[in-house]
């Protein structure tokens, strides 16, 4: 089976997911910038940054071009992972994947550390007022993703690879059945 891991990543933090995935599974990941076609894989994880609730353009363009695949997503974001926004940014991650047809393994997202200069230039512009929730929550992205996030990130994909791999192996036999 071909396996793929893509990421898009702009300072750093989804690198670190991508590259944590692929030590746990003995792959090489990617860079969106330089990612090879995906329709000469069976399988692929595809990883992005969350821009205003939804995977970054980049990544976006790249999800487009899957068709017909089973694959697994990961994403880092300022927001709590388990909050109404980070659920929002997943489905919206599965739908643009399901669009052509592609089956969804699963998802996984965590926190990732928020650019200084871009909380510097909202508080500017006055755009989020700096509560004492958006501040804490903002503390809390600067430690992520940590070894915990990478750990989870790299165990969630070891499971979907095996089960995908399992699914590949018996269409494989039983297309082998039906020829001869
Ligand atoms: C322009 C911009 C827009 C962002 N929009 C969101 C957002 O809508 N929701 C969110 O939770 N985080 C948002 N973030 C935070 C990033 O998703 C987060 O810091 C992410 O870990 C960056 O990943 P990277 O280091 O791989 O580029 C935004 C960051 C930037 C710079």
């Amino acid at each position: 089976m071909r396996v793929c891991i893509v990421y898009s990543s702009c300072t750093g933090n989804t690198r670190k997911v991508a590259e944590a995935i692929g030590a746990a599974t003995g792959l090489p990941c990617h860079s969106v910038r330089h990612a090879p076609d995906p329709a000469d894989y069976d399988c692929l994880a595809v990883g992005f940054w969350v821009r205003k609730g939804q995977p970054d353009a980049r990544a976006q363009r790249y999800m487009r071009r899957i068709y017909g695949k089973p694959v697994f997503y990961f994403g880092t974001l300022g927001a709590w992972p388990q909050s109404a926004h980070a659920l929002r940014c997943a489905q919206a991650a599965e739908a643009l994947l399901q669009e052509n047809g592609n089956t969804v393994l699963d998802g996984f997202l965590c926190q990732g550390k928020v650019n200084p200069r871009v909380i510097a230039a909202s508080q500017r512009k006055g755009t989020h007022p700096m509560t004492p929730a958006r501040l804490a929550r903002l503390q809390e992205a600067a430690r992520h993703p940590d070894g915990e996030d990478l750990q989870a990130a790299g165990q969630s994909w070891r499971h979907c690879l095996e089960a995908a791999a399992a699914v590949f192996h018996q269409q494989g036999a039983t297309y082998a059945q039906e020829k001869s």
